[in-house]
């Protein structure tokens, strides 16, 4: 409507015969049906609009849209009745509202969906009667809207973001009647069930569950005619209530406002706000409790002007007073933490305000114990592979594809993965294996087919923990599409789906395929997809999400989310203790409430928020692809760049293409082995000349204040999240079209030999790019006996602690320099060398080289060539610190 509208209010000049009266015709026959979901401005006042084209009253219709198009714009529908037709149609405004106290109402609010085929006059008799039992006590104010069948009701609350509730009728058609054909694209997503040949009475019930699979948030309300007994025993757990026929209103009312409260409440912000008010004498540590050492200080004022006072009324030690503690939650961070659990679909969630390098620490500590194999993608955070070392874990690597042409990695397909699980299977390992550890997505936006990567996996080792490291990946569970790839999304539907005999009866069929292959030839495993027995079968996944990254919430906010059959019986005592080792016995406060307040936004607006930075993401798209200037220096990544075919069954290239539009992305989501999550843009700068790194700084921080985080040799990763607006993308393509403008300048100016070096830059930057080096292997003096080849099972497996602590003893490192020959030298020699660090080139972020590890000639040829000036681990002035041949000859002895 609101882009719309513009061209709409246009309509006053233009006579019938005026192609631009076609052009007005043309939208409102295209807004009609997704007008008839929102109940601003609502069907009637639409209705009204388009009587007024259809009979010339051309400034009347301009004026209603103006107006309608401010409320939109400026949100102002929602916190005050706005009139937008002229005052002699007032008497059909169905918006209209009398009490004073609603006009300056300033209350949340949000929309009622109704799935009822109702006249105009019933609908109208509905709303009336809801909107008459407003009370001045209540806490949110909510409009209606009235959807007549089972599909409108779907499109209404995949459009509709304002709705929070939905009261489901009976007696409506499934069928809409606006003939859209994105319904059939949107009702695919809810898999293989088809609705339409359920009898009309099952309507109801089915489309309960089919709104609960899009947004599990949303509060559902059913009216029956049946008995309300049978009903409410086949609802699924978003329905509220079920009421009998007549509902009555007010029971109605009260219950959605119950049911939203039940999302807005927010346990311990709630509390600390109330401490915060107590009048307490601080007699314990912490003099900036209360701001009494900022108040008294002649010197440090400004700290408090800057802050303001409620934060420091807010800091406490103290545990009690309305408070509680999170290493021994018991009140408002238990009941938080057990809110969060909901909203995220996890059966246990804990919060953690230390980031997700933590969580990660938390988790493998709970789970993994000395000598238990672990699978790790290679490229995952660094906090991984310390916690290996912790946790003294045998650590298999697992190699993702390299995308060599932009200097990144890609994600580890799942053929390497069942073909790593195999070959510890042959070796008679399998039961040493505890943990499939996975990055999901990855800091470029690789996104993991959780489902089949957990069927698959489960299939050869079914009692596997995941680890999913969704650091970046909190708000996925918030967008219909993306929750189809989140751990706990997945953990929640393979215990249910084993539980089915559906489910049995498939996978007896197909066990009995598999057992007339060979179980000794690869093929058997690796060319088909594998299903687990579900009698044998344990879901146990865990996720670790930094919400501070892509929700609200204060930095290093972090959470775990667990959905594991087993954690009551084998992991929860661990957890705690894994949980106390690395959490602080004085977290802070300040981050437990943004948690508790960024889960409150998610569960009423994530919906939302993600839609929105999906489109202000596919805006940057558009704009990159079609703006000339910008296109002859800039191209973002497509998912065809980054994910190669094979993994990518859908075939689909990218998401917008100029001069076709944008694609359609369900099915890649559904069924792709990878997909591309579309907020984050990976713009390829190679043409500019620039490398990364000083397109960062030089040009997007030094001269336009643009900060990201995030660049390989010639690419820089623009991140959207829920905060980013329109405007930050408008300023995002201006500075983009100022770059592109200087560089054009410039290359106007430049001399030939200038052009040459600028062509040489460029092609050195898009095409000599060093191929990105696999993890080599560990060490054979850190590798357990009988592992290497020869001695019965050739699985790669290392011992990294090991290789950690040995390096602490000085006399057993030595340093060979990568630039005076030694390195080389040793090397050329036949000599092993062996890294005693990790060294970390930043970016692209993750060890090149682990403790205990090879050095290859590979990895040297990608370090020679990495133009980065920060490499962590490694001091240029004295070389690579590696282990002595002494120090390796002992360690293989023990
Ligand atoms: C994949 C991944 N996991 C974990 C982390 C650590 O998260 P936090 O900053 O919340 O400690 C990061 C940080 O960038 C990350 O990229």
């Amino acid at each position: 409507m609101k882009n719309a509208s513009a061209r709409l209010a246009m309509a006053e000049r233009r006579a019938p015969g005026d192609p631009m009266h076609r052009v007005v015709e043309d939208l409102l026959a295209r807004l009609e049906p997704i007008e008839s979901y929102w109940a601003f401005p609502g069907r009637i006042t639409f209705e009204r609009l388009k009587s007024m084209f259809d009979e010339g009253e051309f400034t009347s219709l301009a004026h209603t849209v103006a107006r309608t198009t401010r409320a939109l714009m400026s949100d102002s529908y929602r916190s005050r009745h706005v009139h937008v037709l002229p005052t002699e149609d007032e008497e059909d405004d169905e918006d209209r509202s009398d009490t004073a106290d609603e006009r300056a109402r300033a209350r949340p609010y949000f929309e009622v969906m109704i799935v009822d085929d109702l006249s105009p006059h019933q609908e109208y008799t509905l709303k009336r009667s809801l909107r008459d039992k407003r009370r001045a006590e209540d806490s949110f104010v909510y409009e209606s809207v009235v959807v007549g069948s089972f599909e409108d009701a779907l499109i209404g609350v995949l459009f509709n973001y304002n709705i929070q509730a939905v009261v489901i009728r009976y007696g409506f058609p499934y069928t809409s009647r606006h003939g859209l054909p994105m319904l059939t694209r949107y009702l695919n997503r809810l898999g293989d069930e088809s609705f339409e040949d359920l009898p009309p009475e099952e309507y109801g019930v089915s489309l309960a569950y089919a709104i609960g699979k899009l947004r599990p948030e949303l509060d559902i309300y059913m009216v029956t005619d049946q008995s309300v007994e049978d009903i409410a025993g086949r609802v699924c757990d978003n329905c509220r209530r079920v009421f009998y026929n007549q509902e009555d209103y007010m029971e109605l009312h009260l219950n959605i406002l119950r049911g939203v409260n039940s999302r807005y409440k927010t346990p311990f912000f709630t509390a600390l706000k109330e401490y915060s008010k107590q009048p307490t004498g601080v007699f314990h540590a912490m003099p900036i409790s209360r701001g009494k050492s900022i108040a008294k200080s002649h010197w440090i004022k400004d700290m408090g002007d800057f802050y303001g006072m409620n934060i420091f009324l807010a800091e406490t030690s103290a545990t009690s007073g309305g408070l509680d503690s999170l290493l021994d939650p018991h009140g408002p961070i238990k009941q938080a933490q057990e809110v969060a659990a909901r909203a995220f679909g996890a059966r246990h969630t804990f919060f953690a305000t230390n980031g997700t390098s933590t969580c990660n620490k938390i988790v493998v500590q709970a789970l993994v114990k000395p000598d238990d194999i672990v699978l790790v993608d290679r490229d995952c955070h660094k906090s991984h592979h310390y916690g290996m070392v912790l946790a003294g874990a045998q650590v298999v690597y697992l190699d993702s594809y390299p995308l060599n042409e932009f200097s990144m990695y890609g994600a580890v397909p799942l053929r390497e993965i069942k073909h790593q699980l195999l070959n510890l299977k042959r070796a008679g390992k399998l039961d040493r294996v505890k943990m499939l550890l996975l990055t999901n997505c990855t800091f470029d936006g690789i996104v993991y087919n959780v489902e089949r990567v957990m069927e698959e996996c489960l299939a050869i080792k079914p009692d596997l923990v995941f680890l999913w490291d969704e650091a970046w990946f909190g708000f996925a569970r918030f967008g219909p599409t993306y929750r189809l790839r989140t751990a706990m999304h997945n953990a929640g539907m393979l215990r249910e789906r084993y539980q089915t005999g559906e489910y049995r009866a498939e996978y007896e069929a197909w066990k009995k395929e598999f057992d007339k292959a060979d179980p000794d030839k690869d093929s058997t495993w690796l060319d088909r997809r594998l299903m687990p027995d579900p009698d044998k079968a344990r879901v146990r996944v865990y996720a670790c999400q930094s919400t501070h990254k892509t929700l609200t919430s204060l930095r290093q906010g972090s959470m775990i989310h667990i959905h594991d059959q087993d954690y009551k019986a084998k992991v929860e005592e661990a957890f705690h203790e894994a949980y106390m080792t690395h959490t602080s016995t004085s977290p802070n406060y300040q981050i437990v409430a943004s948690l508790d307040v960024g889960r409150r936004q998610v569960e009423l607006e994530g919906f939302e928020l993600v839609q929105k930075q999906v489109e202000m993401a596919m805006v940057l798209r558009e704009k990159v692809a079609t703006h000339p200037l910008l296109s002859k220096y800039f191209r973002v990544l497509t998912p065809h760049d980054m994910i190669p075919d094979t993994y990518r069954e859908s075939g689909i290239e990218a998401y917008y293409e100029a001069g076709k539009g944008w694609n359609d992305i369900w099915e890649a989501w559904a069924r792709d082995e990878f997909a591309l999550d579309a907020t984050r843009i990976t713009l390829l700068i190679g043409k500019t000349g620039l490398d990364g790194d000083t397109f960062k700084n030089k040009e997007l921080m030094d001269k336009y204040g643009i900060q990201i985080n995030k660049t390989s040799r010639n690419t820089v990763l623009f991140m959207t999240n829920i905060g980013t607006t329109r405007s930050s993308v408008a300023y995002l393509i201006e500075v983009l079209v100022k770059i592109a403008t200087d560089l054009d300048e410039r290359m106007d100016d430049s001399s030939p030999v200038e052009r040459k070096l600028h062509e040489k830059q460029v092609t050195s930057l898009l095409e000599d790019l060093p191929p990105q080096p696999d993890f080599s292997r560990f060490h054979d003096a850190f590798r357990a006996k009988g592992t290497q080849k020869g001695q019965g099972g050739d699985t790669p497996e290392g011992d990294i602690r090991t290789a950690y602590f040995l390096a602490y003893d000085d006399e057993n490192c030595e340093y060979l320099g990568l630039d005076d020959g030694s390195l080389d030298a040793e090397m050329a020699k036949g000599r092993e060398v062996v890294s005693s660090t990790f060294i970390i080139p930043y970016p692209p972020g993750f060890p090149i080289l682990v403790p205990g590890q090879v050095v290859s000639a590979e990895i040297l040829k990608f370090m020679r060539a990495l133009d980065v000036k920060e490499i962590h681990g490694f001091r240029p002035e004295l070389g690579l610190r590696v282990f002595t041949e002494k120090a390796l000859k002992t360690a293989a002895k023990k």
